[in-house]
């Protein structure tokens, strides 16, 4: 992401956050895996949204109108030693020359200059409630400025969180944000073909894994967005399946759900297809209700419609297929209306997608799902999981887990599918199994 557009970001919330405020945004802390090792670093999403800056020990400072400079930035001090141990910093330096602050002061001293910055403010934008440990550093901050009442300092009145403001910002993708999108999704899309062209009876689930995710860092996303789920037969009926250690059997379907992260942008794909390479007629019939829904809700993805519209559109197209498959009877209205699918189909068409997979935004606004509007992504996944067992529900369809997930950015003439360089009709699936090489499929209005 190019410096810019972090400039641009920060003017707009400093312009939201008006006179006499101050807004305090941190880095996420580390994080231990065991004993003395450490998850790999992964910033938050908000500071990163505002900063771009990759290293942990770090808050910004965001201070409308400051003479000296509207963004602090506390940060890691330089250390050699440190550094040949750990990796580089950008230091104090770094933080002005290469990412944007106007003022850099070492985070080890955070505690003698913030609650000077916060003197005479009305007003302080932080999210309470997601660090511990710096909520009550605030506390002791706030308690400093109070205490030099006295010497006619002023304290702040008022604490806002900043979430409401940051994702509505983040809600609504900027053309560069579409861009690293684009990436993750392409580069996603290829490792799931390049797993339908590898899998075969007899392989273990995380080998196809490893084959995912070799894709995605062969070609420059570093991280998975999320823990891959490669779920053979009935493992593809559990919804978070992610322990990826069983083996393929020739016969079943294979559910992947796996999306690579690009600086900092996830995709979030999911296809199912035969591990042999062939549908079996009920799997194939079963398929093509959850394609048909997942056709019919990306369809109902444009500008103007609500939220809950490509949801309601799935939900129709299953029920009705459920019934003609006689896995549900009754009429397609009664049944929709009592919720009967959930039994075979309990999540949701989608989430909004961004730098977080499943991303800030909310989903209703006075109690009516909102309007989509160019510039929203989000994911459009719908499933049918016939769990082994299902009571008054033929043996043939038992273990039978499906799912169909694209990534759909809304355009001001409709929507745009960035997932779409995977297959997932029947025919073009298995012919990419065979080897034959697929047609390309109609682009989406
Ligand atoms: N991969 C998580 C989801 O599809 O929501
Ligand atoms: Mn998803
Ligand atoms: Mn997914």
């Amino acid at each position: 992401m190019k410096s810019q557009e972090f400039v641009k970001r920060r003017q707009r919330l400093l312009q939201h956050m008006g006179a006499d405020s101050i807004a305090i945004v941190p880095a996420a802390p580390q994080q231990t895996r065991n004993r003395d090792v450490e998850h790999v670093y992964r910033p938050d999403s908000d500071f990163t949204y505002l900063t771009g800056f990759p290293e942990p020990e770090a808050i910004a400072v965001l201070i409308p109108g400051r003479k000296q400079g509207e963004y602090v930035l506390f940060c890691r001090e330089r250390d050699p030693e440190m550094e040949t141990w750990h990796g580089r910093r950008a230091g104090l330096e770094g933080a002005v020359e290469r990412f944007g602050a106007d003022d850099a002061f070492p985070i080890a001293d955070i505690d003698d200059i913030l609650p000077g910055l916060m003197e005479n403010k009305e007003r302080v934008f932080y999210s309470m409630g997601t660090h511990h440990d710096l909520d009550q550093r605030m506390i002791s901050w706030l308690k400093s400025v109070r205490s030099k009442a006295r010497s006619g300092v002023h304290a702040p009145g008022e604490f806002i969180s900043l979430d409401h403001f940051l994702h509505e910002m983040r809600l609504i993708k900027s053309a560069a944000e579409i861009q690293a999108m684009k990436k993750a999704a392409k580069v996603s899309a290829e490792a799931h073909s390049r797993a339908m062209q590898l899998c075969k009876p007899g392989l273990m689930e995380y080998q196809i894994e490893a084959e995912i995710v070799h894709h995605f860092m062969n070609n420059g996303c570093r991280h998975a967005a999320y823990p891959s789920i490669v779920g053979g037969g009935e493992n593809g009926c559990i919804l978070h399946y992610i322990d990826n250690d069983m083996e393929l059997n020739d016969g079943d379907l294979l559910l992947i759900d796996a999306g690579a992260e690009y600086d900092g942008y996830a995709a979030d794909i999911t296809r199912t297809f035969p591990i042999n390479g062939r549908f079996s007629p009920a799997q194939k019939a079963l398929y093509e209700v959850v394609l048909a829904a997942q056709e019919a809700a990306i369809a109902a993805v444009q500008p103007g419609n609500h939220w809950n519209h490509p949801h309601e559109a799935a939900v129709k197209v299953l029920t009705k297929g459920l019934i003609k498959l006689g896995i549900l009877k009754g009429t397609p209205g009664k049944l929709i209306k009592e919720e009967a699918y959930r039994r075979f189909y309990m999540h949701r068409t989608g989430h909004w997608l961004g730098m977080d997979v499943h991303d800030v935004g909310d989903y209703k606004l006075d109690g009516e799902w909102r309007l989509l509007e160019p510039g929203m992504v989000l994911t459009v996944e719908p499933g049918l999981y016939i769990a082994p067992g299902s009571k008054g529900v033929d043996k043939k369809w038992w273990g039978i887990g499906i799912r169909i997930e694209d990534d759909v950015h809304v355009t001001r003439s409709g929507h745009e599918v960035l997932t779409s360089g995977v297959p997932k009709g029947v025919a073009e699936i298995e012919a990419l199994m065979a080897g034959v090489q697929p047609k390309r499929r109609r682009k989406a209005a």
